[in-house]
């Protein structure tokens, strides 16, 4: 699956007032454009980022955003006069290959991991899902436009959602809604033209932090968030109207200060094909089968970080039906990983492999590897241990068909270890 996000970042925040457009005003040391771009860099599905910016600052786009090295790619497209012509804009920026399109108002800096990820899973199960919160508040309908309009209804307060973004879309679905809007047709999100385009549109859990920045109120309370989520007390025990503690918002900022992963992997050998171990190629008559170069130290060290961070597997990153990964050098790949992992807001602490061959011995390799994985991951050699086995003849592996790598690493949350 492949996700691709716009991010709308193309208004002027006339409402807020600023001498700049809010998107480049900062929140707890980083703009709130910088901010929403991140929190989609750490969603391993997303390959692509589109920014929307106003057209007069489009050209200086590149140093409005951070430098920032692996993940997805980032475009930077002109936005135009309304919201949904900057959408449209940023949709015609968009791979063809994008099987999932997010749109995403840089105005909602505080946009959650969870969040996003139930609203691609919401796309992809059903077409359409949009984050939403339900009104707490009672309703009303105001029979008039006004400072002080009489009430036309009182509206069923448990049916009314409140629509946030990630708007989630598989990519035919949000290509009839901006074929409509650009057919004269108005709306304030890409949901509400979805709708009117026929399309069945879900309701995915959004987060009251979640919040768009649309007044200087709005500004001071999201200042008040992103400084408790500095503090890391955020959510600390505030139950909410069910009862539950709300455990479920932006995993990223509740990240817990060491986690642990596990990576296992298993190559037959083959005939014919180089043997690549931990980035070091070893002379030998057979090699590793496999889609890639069958390195499967990298890859069981690839899983093992992923697995810590919460960032799945090498499967999800680098899928073996893609051909851009046939062949690939898996040092390549962990080093991507290891990208990953490190916008996530993790740094590899301790890495443990063990490797069970019969055949080659690695102890002459061995110390090439850690070398190798070392530096792929942007760690101290003393970080990585890397041990080498026998089966003692027992079993598949015992008869040398194959060989299998375990790894556990720990992740520490960077800011604790700087
Ligand atoms: N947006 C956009 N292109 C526009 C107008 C808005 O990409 N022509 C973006 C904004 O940058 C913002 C999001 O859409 O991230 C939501 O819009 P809004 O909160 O209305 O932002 P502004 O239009 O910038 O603010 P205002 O309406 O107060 O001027
Ligand atoms: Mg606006």
């Amino acid at each position: 699956m492949r996700v691709a996000v716009i991010v709308a970042a193309g208004g002027r925040g006339e409402r807020l007032g600023a001498a700049v457009p809010k998107q480049f005003l900062p929140l707890g040391g980083r703009t709130l454009l910088a901010r929403s771009v991140a929190a989609f860099r750490q969603i391993p599905t997303v390959r692509e980022i589109v920014v929307v910016l106003p057209p007069d600052l489009a050209a200086e786009g590149a140093a409005l955003l951070e430098p920032h090295s692996g993940g997805a790619d980032l475009r930077i497209v002109a936005g135009g006069v309304r919201r949904q012509d900057s959408v449209a804009r940023g949709f015609a920026a968009v791979s063809p290959d994008a099987d999932i399109v997010l749109v995403h108002d840089a105005a909602r800096p505080l946009v959650g991991r969870d969040v996003i990820e139930r609203a691609i899973g919401g796309a992809a199960r059903w077409g359409a899902a949009i984050a939403a919160v339900r009104a707490h508040d009672t309703v009303k309908e105001a029979a008039e436009d006004g400072e002080t309009p009489p009430i036309a209804r009182t509206l069923a307060r448990d049916r009314i959602w409140l629509a946030q973004t990630p708007q989630a879309f598989r990519r035919h679905v949000l290509a009839e809604a901006i074929a409509l809007g650009e057919r004269g047709v108005e709306a304030t999100d890409e949901a509400a033209l979805a709708e009117l385009a026929g399309h069945e549109v879900r309701l995915v859990p959004g987060d009251p932090r979640n919040l768009k920045i649309t007044t200087e109120v709005d500004r001071r309370l999201a200042d008040a968030l992103a400084a408790a989520e500095a503090d890391g007390q955020e959510g600390d025990g505030e139950p909410d109207e069910a009862g539950k503690l709300r455990r479920d918002g932006p995993e990223a900022r509740e990240a817990p200060p060491m986690r642990i992963g596990l990576g296992y992997d298993s190559h037959r050998f083959a005939e014919g094909r180089p043997l690549v171990l931990g980035g070091v190629r070893i002379p030998a008559e057979r090699g590793l089968a496999g889609h890639s170069d069958g390195d499967a130290i990298c890859h069981a060290v690839t899983d093992a970080i992923l697995g810590a961070a919460g960032l799945g597997d090498i499967g999800t990153l680098f899928p073996d039906t893609d051909p851009a990964w046939k062949d690939a050098d898996s040092l390549e790949l962990l080093r991507r990983a290891a990208a990953q992992v490190s916008a996530a807001g993790y740094r590899v602490a301790s890495l443990d492999i063990v490797a069970i061959a019969e055949t080659p011995r690695l102890a002459p390799w061995r110390e090439a590897m850690r070398d190798n994985l070392a530096s792929a991951l942007g760690v101290d050699r003393a970080v990585v241990g890397l041990k080498g086995k026998t089966n003692e003849k027992l079993g598949a592996i015992g008869r040398a068909e194959g060989l299998a790598v375990h790894a556990v690493a720990l992740l520490v949350a960077a800011r604790a270890a700087s």
